[in-house]
């Protein structure tokens, strides 16, 4: 039985994320219809205009860095674009590595140039012209990575690029401009109890469906936070009896607060 006050495993540092997706564990119809919307307006929106900014907002753990993902490989994004990069520029990103990082997407060479301005020049001439490009730029804290870094090499390159940022902050993605921004909503019940399942211990299955109106009680109060449900599931996997979901379900030193402060 989880101890009283047990809630929460604190963690501060913000992941370094990538484009890989551990895509079977990941649930909800949500998920896929919004990635179905906003890979056809990253595709067919405005396709005449050079440079198009596109938002995921909402707050922390919601799923932004899911839908990315789930973007990144979808299968018309990756038909339609030439060139494709992931870049995470969290609070301490380095504007050198990110500029050589889209130049090496692009299959260009920055040799052993470490200044900025240089490597802007090489940004802008390193693509084919009509080269179709994806750029996802992750947990963007400040507007100015596109305000003041990339927009301008990116605008003066011949091709199209399409530019995906995924931010806890509206007021980033409104100072960047976006042509559209997409909230990721909460999980349904129905898709946070399928989410927990697929955490919980398979082997275990059985005992578990008895125990899904504690369960969905349990959810109710992590309100649909892929994070917090994510949390919850480690600490419901090591519990299998009504009277164990029980104290959880009635411990109040857990909040969704406390779960998001711990590792998902
Ligand atoms: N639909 C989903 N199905 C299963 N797991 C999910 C889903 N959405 C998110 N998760 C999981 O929940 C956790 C939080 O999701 P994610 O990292 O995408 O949130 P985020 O909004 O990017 O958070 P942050 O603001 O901290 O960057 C991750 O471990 C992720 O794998
Ligand atoms: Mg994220």
């Amino acid at each position: 039985m989880p101890k009283r006050g047990c809630f929460p495993f604190p963690n501060n540092n913000p992941p370094q994320t990538s484009s890989l997706i551990n895509d079977p564990l990941v649930v909800g119809r949500e998920v896929d219809v919004a990635a179905n919307e906003l890979a056809n307006l990253l595709i067919f929106e405005k396709v005449e205009e050079k440079c198009r900014v596109f938002a995921i907002t909402g707050m922390k753990g919601i799923g932004k860095t899911t839908l990315a993902q789930k973007i990144f490989y979808h299968h018309e994004i990756e038909n339609y674009f030439n060139v494709k990069a992931w870049a995470c520029v969290t609070q301490t990103y380095s504007e050198i590595e990110l500029l050589k990082l889209i130049i090496r997407a692009a299959k260009g060479s920055h040799g052993n140039t470490k200044k900025k301005i240089e490597l802007q020049n090489i940004l802008s001439n390193c693509f084919t012209s009509g080269q179709r490009v994806f750029l996802v730029l992750e947990d963007v804290r400040r507007a100015d990575v596109w305000n003041d870094l990339l927009r301008v090499p990116l605008h003066h390159a011949n091709i199209s690029v399409r530019v995906l940022v995924t931010t806890r902050y509206e007021d980033v993605a409104n100072d960047m401009e976006v042509a559209y921004t997409h909230q990721v909503k909460e999980l349904s019940i129905e898709s946070s109890w399928d989410m927990l399942c697929r955490f919980l211990d398979k082997e275990k299955e059985l005992a578990y469906g008895s125990l899904k109106e504690l369960g969905v009680k349990i959810l109710e109060r992590c309100r649909g936070h892929p994070h917090a449900i994510k949390s919850m599931a480690r600490v419901l996997k090591k519990i299998f009896t009504w009277e164990e979901w029980q104290n959880v379900l009635l411990d109040d030193t857990w909040s969704i607060s406390s779960l998001l402060e711990s590792d998902p």
